[in-house]
């Protein structure tokens, strides 16, 4: 069972590197987060997911990480993060670190032994490594010609991510290890060792990246990785039992039975999560939201969500993010009365909702030059925008120094100028945050059923004894419902409901008691 904190669970999504500089160096602090903690509860957050910030070359970010224990200078020191936990907590506020326990970088100094040509040695294990000096392994991405040792290792994601080794399902070769090689479970305990360090230190959990990808060779169900991670889970239901593991997986089927208390729909092809918010994995733009889309359906997304959610409604939590530090941001497709209606949708939704730093006031995707090993995600990954001062409120360093530009439109959103607007994108975020909270059928474990997903007519839906409907066309769409006796709790747009029928003005939401 997930714990129960997350059933009023709504999660800010920070990128540390371009949220809040406190001294001027051009990057995001630990410091800068703390000044801004009442700044995320007033928004209806109450719990935090940081990306990873321990010690890095920054070839991927940080997702590449040389030291699991040691926080990386840049955005403070071990006692400044600790400092971050308890004043989050005094103000309600949970904190998810972001563990990556695929990969490591190519500088940790396990990798340093494991490569070195004094073999073999305690870690010559730690990653997986073939038996020959310039071939590698047909079906796993491998690396020649780095290493002082005579082998090729396998990597997990970029060249400076080498995989660690928790075994192969079904070893075929003898350099492949099986799962319960003890240098393959000695991996797993050191992850779980790097687990316990922060929890104890008071970290509330973690986001896991990669989680599907422990166990080489596995099968279609995932079989070796689960294994693991439910051995994880043991150790945390003994030792840590509020604590938190959200997946990065997409398989809420799979991760979610194996422990984990949440599992992000993403946008990978095989979740047509995109179809929502960005439709680019279509030749014709069909994103759900946007108002003139020649074909919408949200039976697209929904076919496939509804199984995800009937296989796993007692099991843990979905969490269908607004984007993340590896998606085009929202505002890329949809003007703001189209991110209105996406985050009413994704806000009534069971399960528990991450909300990307600066989606609440429509921060746009900038087409920059890659940094950190970013590509085109960087554009995802600029400052946050507070206000009209210098670098819009982030940083007191010259704009060169900045870690990214922040947006120069003449009329780049900013929180300062939403503040007093009651229909700002950033107090509707807040509006729809507070009735969710008020509102314990709009939480987490409360029952979802689709009443109406027709085409042409609007999306109607019951969370517990409400009911809801949402209209993203420009047309006024009417159906019959079950709305006598109903009043609004909340509404966007024209809606009227009376005499059995429910009829949604263009460009409409409303929650129906
Ligand atoms: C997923 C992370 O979200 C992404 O930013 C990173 O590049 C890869 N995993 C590799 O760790
Ligand atoms: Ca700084």
């Amino acid at each position: 069972m997930p714990a129960k904190w997350l059933k009023d669970a709504v999660f800010y999504e920070i990128y540390p590197q371009s949220f809040n500089d406190t001294n001027a160096d051009g990057i995001g602090d630990f410091n800068g987060i703390v000044e801004k903690l009442d700044y995320i509860r007033s928004l209806g957050c109450n719990a935090l997911w940081i990306n990873p910030c321990f010690d890095s070359p920054f070839h991927d970010a940080g997702y590449d990480v040389r030291d699991y224990k040691q926080v990386a200078a840049r955005y403070g020191t071990n006692e400044d993060l600790y400092r971050l936990f308890e004043e989050a907590h005094k103000k309600g506020i949970r904190v998810l670190l972001d563990l990556v326990p695929g990969h490591t970088s190519e500088e940790h100094p396990w990798f340093r032994k494991s490569q070195s040509a004094q073999q073999p040695n305690e870690f010559s294990n730690r990653y997986i490594w073939t038996d020959r000096w310039f071939a590698g392994c047909q079906d796993l991405p491998y690396i020649a010609g780095e290493a002082e040792r005579s082998g090729t290792y396998i990597i997990n994601f970029f060249k400076c991510q080498p995989a660690l080794n928790y075994g192969f399902l079904k070893p075929r070769e003898p350099w492949q290890l099986p799962m319960d090689h003890p240098d393959c479970v000695a991996t797993r305990e050191a992850m779980k060792d790097v687990i316990r360090f922060w929890l104890s230190h008071g970290c509330d959990g973690f986001r896991v990246d990669m989680a599907m990808s422990l166990v080489k060779y596995d099968d279609e169900q995932k079989t070796g990785t689960c294994s693991i991670w439910r051995n994880v889970r043991q150790m945390l239901d003994a030792e840590f039992p509020e604590a938190v593991l959200v997946a990065e997986w997409s398989r809420p089927d799979l991760s979610l039975p194996a422990g984990f208390d949440a599992d992000f729909i993403l946008n990978d092809p095989h979740t047509n999560y995109s179809t929502l918010l960005r439709d680019y994995n279509s030749p014709v733009d069909n994103t759900y939201f946007r108002k003139d889309a020649p074909d919408r359906d949200i039976n697209r997304y929904l076919d496939i969500y509804r199984g995800w959610y009937e296989a796993t409604k007692d099991v843990g939590y979905i969490s269908m993010p607004t984007c993340n530090h590896d998606t085009v941001r929202p505002a890329y497709r949809l003007d703001e009365t189209e991110l209105k209606l996406a985050y009413a949708f994704l806000f009534t939704m069971p399960g528990v909702p991450f909300l990307y730093y600066g989606d609440e006031i429509a921060l746009r995707y900038q087409e920059i030059p890659t940094k950190e090993g970013g590509y085109f995600r960087t554009g995802s990954r600029t400052p946050m925008q507070w206000d009209g001062s210098k670098n819009l409120g982030f940083s007191d360093a010259e704009a060169e120094a900045l870690y990214l530009p922040v947006d120069p439109s003449a009329d780049a959103p900013t929180v300062a100028a939403q503040e007093d607007d009651p229909a700002s994108m950033l107090n509707t975020v807040r509006a729809l945050l507070k009735l969710r909270h008020d509102t314990e059928e709009l939480q987490a474990d409360a029952p979802f059923e689709v009443v109406c997903s027709e085409k042409g007519k609007p999306f109607v839906y019951r969370r517990g004894s409400l009911l809801l409907a949402l209209n993203p066309s420009g047309e006024k769409l009417i159906i019959d419902a079950d709305v006598d006796g109903r009043e609004a709790l909340y509404a966007m747009g024209m809606v009227d409901a009376a005499d059995g029928r429910l009829a949604m003005g263009p460009q409409s939401f409303v929650v129906l008691k």
